[in-house]
C-alpha cells in the first residue's frame, strides 16, 4: 500500500537513495532539504520526486511543512529523519556555533519532525519512524564531540519514542550508517580517511543504497514487529 512518506536531508547522499527506494515500493516521496536549490532541482528533474525546503532545526518550520504536505499529498505516515550536518574539529578548537548548529539540525531535526507527525500516526494507528544516527554515535570519534552527541542522542531518543509508539502501530527505528560514499564523507581529510577505510573489515566504504535498504525494511509491512531497534550497517566497523 503507498503511504506518503517523507524524507529529510532527501536531495542528496544517503537521503537521495531512500527516496529514490521509497518511490520504488510505491509510496508518495517529498524530500525535504535545508539549503541547495541547485542540487534540489536537479534531483526532482532525475526523479519526479517533490522536493519541500525548510530547516529541520526550525521547530515552526518543520510544522508548517509537514502540514503544507499533508494537506496536499494526506496524512505523512513514514518519516525518515536523515538531514544532517558535520562541524568537525577537536573540542579546543570547536566553537558554541559547531557545537550548537550540530545539536540543533541533526539532534533537534529528530524532534521537531517526531512533534509534527507523530501525533497523526498514533491517532491512526500506524506509522514508522527511522533515524539515521551513525557508527560514530555508538563509538565516538576523534574530532566529532558534537557529531557524536547528537548521533548518540537520536539512538535515545529512538529507544524512547519506540516506547511511546509501540501500542498505537507506530514503529521508531535508528540506522547507524558507518562510512558511506557521500559528499560528507568525501570532505574528510584523504589521509585521515584512508586510515579509517583501512579499519572496515570488508575493505570498502558503503554504499548510500545499502542504507536505503534498510530503511526499505524498516518501514515495511513485514518491520512490523521491529521497534526502538538499530541496525548498524557499517561493513563491520564497529559490532555493536
Ligand atoms: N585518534 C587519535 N589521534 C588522532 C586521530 C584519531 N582518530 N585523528 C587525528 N589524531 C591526531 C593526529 O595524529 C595529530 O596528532 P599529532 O599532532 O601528534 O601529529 C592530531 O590528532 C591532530 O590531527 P589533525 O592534523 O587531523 O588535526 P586537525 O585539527 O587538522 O583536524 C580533525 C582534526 C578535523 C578532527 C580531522 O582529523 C578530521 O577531519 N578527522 C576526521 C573526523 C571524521 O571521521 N569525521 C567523520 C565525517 S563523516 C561522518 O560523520 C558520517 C558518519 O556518520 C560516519
Amino acid at each position: 500500500m503507498g503511504r506518503v512518506a517523507i524524507v529529510t536531508g532527501g536531495t542528496r547522499g544517503i537521503g537521495a537513495a531512500i527516496c529514490n527506494r521509497l518511490k520504488r515500493q510505491g509510496h508518495t516521496v517529498i524530500a525535504n532539504y535545508a539549503g541547495n536549490d541547485n542540487a534540489a532541482k536537479k534531483f526532482s528533474d532525475e526523479t519526479g520526486i517533490a522536493t519541500a525546503r525548510w530547516d529541520v532545526g526550525d521547530h515552526e518550520a518543520c510544522l508548517e511543512g509537514c502540514a503544507a504536505i499533508e494537506a496536499d499529498h494526506g496524512p505523512i505516515d513514514i518519516v525518515i529523519n536523515n538531514a544532517g550536518i558535520t562541524r568537525d574539529g577537536t573540542l579546543h578548537k570547536m566553537s558554541f556555533d559547531d557545537w550548537n548548529d550540530v545539536m540543533r539540525v541533526n539532534l533537534g531535526g529528530c524532534f521537531n519532525m517526531a512533534k509534527a507527525t507523530f501525533p497523526g500516526m498514533r491517532e491512526r494507528g500506524w506509522g514508522r519512524i527511522v533515524n539515521i544516527g551513525s557508527i560514530n554515535g555508538q563509538a565516538g570519534q576523534y574530532g566529532q564531540v558534537n557529531y557524536a552527541a547528537a548521533k548518540s542522542g537520536i539512538h535515545g531518543f529512538t529507544k524512547a519514542l519506540a516506547q511511546e509508539g509501540a501500542k498505537f502501530g507506530v514503529t521508531v527505528n535508528a540506522i547507524a550508517p558507518g562510512y558511506i560514499d557521500t559528499d560528507m564523507v568525501a570532505a574528510v581529510p584523504e589521509a585521515v580517511l584512508e586510515k579509517i577505510v583501512a579499519k572496515i573489515p570488508v575493505g570498502r566504504l558503503g554504499m548510500a543504497e545499502e542504507i536505503a535498504r534498510g530503511v526499505a525494511f524498516l518501514t515495511s509491512k513485514n518491520g512490523g514487529f521491529v521497534t526502538g531497534s538499530t541496525m548498524s550497517i557499517n561493513g563491520g566497523q564497529h559490532m555493536y
